[in-house]
């Protein structure tokens, strides 16, 4: 999931730096530019994020054309060699890629065959080395019939002021105006310097210049392309007063709710969730990754509420390998913050060529998975930019939580504004005690039963994401059924207890824990008496609410818990090691 970058114009170098930073949340492993000057290449490239290239570009600032790009290694180290643009093998052209190239060792063994040679490990590379030495249409449309996996690809060469580009099911945006234009892997790199930009789709090609931008068809003919407007509101995204953009991001709750709230008041989302007719459908499977898939348990578990109904969550990267019954009674929910996550449209194509009704819950109204879906719903989060998801779960979670209630043709605002009056962002300073507790620890637990177990994985993700302490959530009934051989002595288990009706059976699997002397952490919304009390290390009560958004509630506590950790730990949680915002790659 690199972000890849493209401009024409004025200061190519600002531009292309500001470029990176919006598109930093993609990878961070390494930062390269190429800016053309003099018909010659200024070639820079450091390992590790954008700040450390701009520490290395200080001396350059040309009109002209440029090419940048900030690196999620699929294949190959992390290295300069491997840092992408990467280059034809006389140096005559350079290009940046997004996506994987499944056949490359392939395509590498032909090329070694005929005497080119490879100074990297990427497959990237490869797709340099196939373009040569000279730029046109004709070679940019024949990666198409040569390249199997996915790319978005923005070439430049010495001499010619011009961008080339090519898009197969990575993300590619185009923006323009009179003097410049810039091709990018998501229009936030637009945001404050265009205001209009084209979506590329899968198959198409083309050339950029200041003359105007082709767009071209695998049948070579030119496509007219729909311009979309940048929306200010939902692309900006300063930190203000935050140190990172994870705390600010949780500090959003309340106003999330307020945006949803708005937006589903308005009659066309309110018609397309009654065109829904779940009455159609006698199957429904919610898909996603990672916090996406969490937000696809609660959404099971409000579903299961609402319908009676075989109610299916799995996960993106499993879906097209389970024996699924998916037909046009299959009603198909596809969760993703992105709406690029690899995974998840590839589960997507596999519902969609299968006759399943497709519906995208996502926070990128403009990405690949909406346009995909024969419908979506926003959940209207705004930009998030830290690694780790938090307001974008809180919001899926709501989202199914209105479409359960919709489908039962109840109301569901009032219980919004009601919930949002509650709503609560926690005790800081009691967070932060019992995080500066965990930043000393290796390992920690997490367990609880039904909507608590849920909350369990989700904090269990947020916490080793960001923090690397091995972090992990058992049902609590499942405990004694072989994770209990793991506890020892002083291990943290934080137990997630809001379930009137199964608190007591929790508290029987936590003094399970306590007998083999592990400390016990309660985070609970039930009133507990001092016998309870005593048994426990620490305790972070919850605020009541409507049982039903108890998950949302406890999560913020258990969000600002990992984030808390990691801060102590030195950590920064907006962009942990190993990760990306957005996985666009299998
Ligand atoms: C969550 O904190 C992680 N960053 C990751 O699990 C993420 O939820 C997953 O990759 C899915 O991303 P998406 O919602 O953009 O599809
Ligand atoms: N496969 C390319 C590389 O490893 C691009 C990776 C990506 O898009 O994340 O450099």
């Amino acid at each position: 999931m690199c972000g890849i970058i493209g401009y024409i114009g004025k200061n190519v170098k600002k531009n292309l730096i500001e470029g990176l930073e919006r598109l930093e949340y993609r990878g961070y492993d390494s930062a390269g530019m190429v800016i053309q000057y003099n018909n010659n290449f200024i070639v820079r490239k450091t390992v590790g994020s954008v700040d450390n290239l701009k520490e290395n570009v200080k001396d350059i600032e040309f009109d002209g054309v440029g090419i940048a790009h900030t690196r999620w290694a699929t294949h190959g180290k992390i290295s300069l060699e491997n840092c992408h643009p990467h280059f034809s093998f006389k140096n005559e052209i350079c290009l940046v890629h997004n996506g994987i190239i499944e056949n490359f060792e392939k395509l590498k063994e032909k090329l070694v065959k005929k005497g080119i040679k490879f100074y990297g490990e990427t497959d990237s590379e490869v797709v340099a080395k196939i373009l040569g030495e000279n730029l046109s249409l004709k070679k940019i449309k024949k990666l198409f019939s040569l390249l199997e996996g996915s790319f978005s690809i923005v070439s430049i060469s010495k001499n010619k002021k011009e961008l080339f580009f090519a898009k197969y099911k990575s993300p590619l945006y185009i923006a323009f105006k009179e003097k410049s234009m810039m091709v990018a892997s998501d229009p936030s790199c637009f945001f404050g310097k265009f205001n209009k930009y084209l979506t590329i789709d899968d198959g198409e090609y083309g050339k950029i210049s200041l003359n105007g931008i082709e767009v071209y068809n695998q049948d070579s003919q030119m496509v007219e392309k729909k311009v979309s407007k940048i929306k200010t509101k939902e692309l900006a995204d300063d930190k203000n007063k935050f140190k990172y953009y994870m705390l600010k991001e949780i500090n959003e709750s309340k106003s999330i709710i307020d945006n949803i709230i708005e937006r589903y008041k308005q009659s066309q989302l309110i018609f397309r969730l009654k065109s829904l007719n779940i009455k159609n459908f006698n199957r429904i499977y919610l898909v996603g990754c990672g916090t996406a898939y969490h937000a696809g348990l609660v959404g099971q578990m409000y579903f299961k509420e609402m319908l009676e109904k075989d109610i299916f969550v799995c996960k993106a990267s499993e879906f097209i390998f389970e024996k699924n019954i998916l037909d046009n009674k299959s009603l198909c929910f596809f969760i993703s913050q992105s709406g690029e996550t690899a995974d998840t449209i590839t589960a997507l194509k596999f519902a969609k060529n299968r006759g399943a009704k497709t519906i995208a819950i996502v926070n990128a109204e403009y990405s690949t998975i909406t346009r995909i879906a024969d419908d979506f719903f926003p959940i209207c989060a705004g930009l998030e930019k830290a690694v780790a998801s938090t307001k974008a779960y809180l919001a899926q979670c709501i989202i199914f939580y209105i479409l359960a209630k919709s489908f039962k043709n109840e109301d569901f605002i009032s219980n919004l504004i009601t919930f949002k009056g509650k709503l609560s962002l926690g005790n800081n300073s009691l967070i932060k005690r019992l995080a500066s507790y965990l930043s000393y620890k290796d390992k920690v637990f997490f367990i609880g039963r039904g909507i608590d177990y849920i909350t369990s994985l989700e904090a269990a993700l947020k916490l080793k994401e960001i923090t690397y302490i091995y972090a992990f959530a058992e049902c609590s009934g499942e405990l004694k059924h072989g994770t209990l051989a793991l506890i020892e002595k002083e291990i943290p288990v934080i137990v997630v207890a809001t379930d009137k009706k199964t608190f007591a059976k929790v508290l029987n699997n936590a003094y399970e824990v306590k007998a083999r002397g592990g400390k016990l952490i309660l985070i609970t919304s039930i009133a507990i008496n001092k016998e309870i009390k005593d048994n426990f290390d620490f305790i972070i009560k919850i605020r009541r609410c409507d049982e039903k958004f108890l998950p949302i509630q406890s999560i913020i506590i258990l969000q600002k818990l990992a984030y808390f950790t990691a801060v102590k730990m030195g950590l920064n949680p907006d962009m942990p090691r190993n990760l990306a915002k957005s996985v666009t790659v299998e």
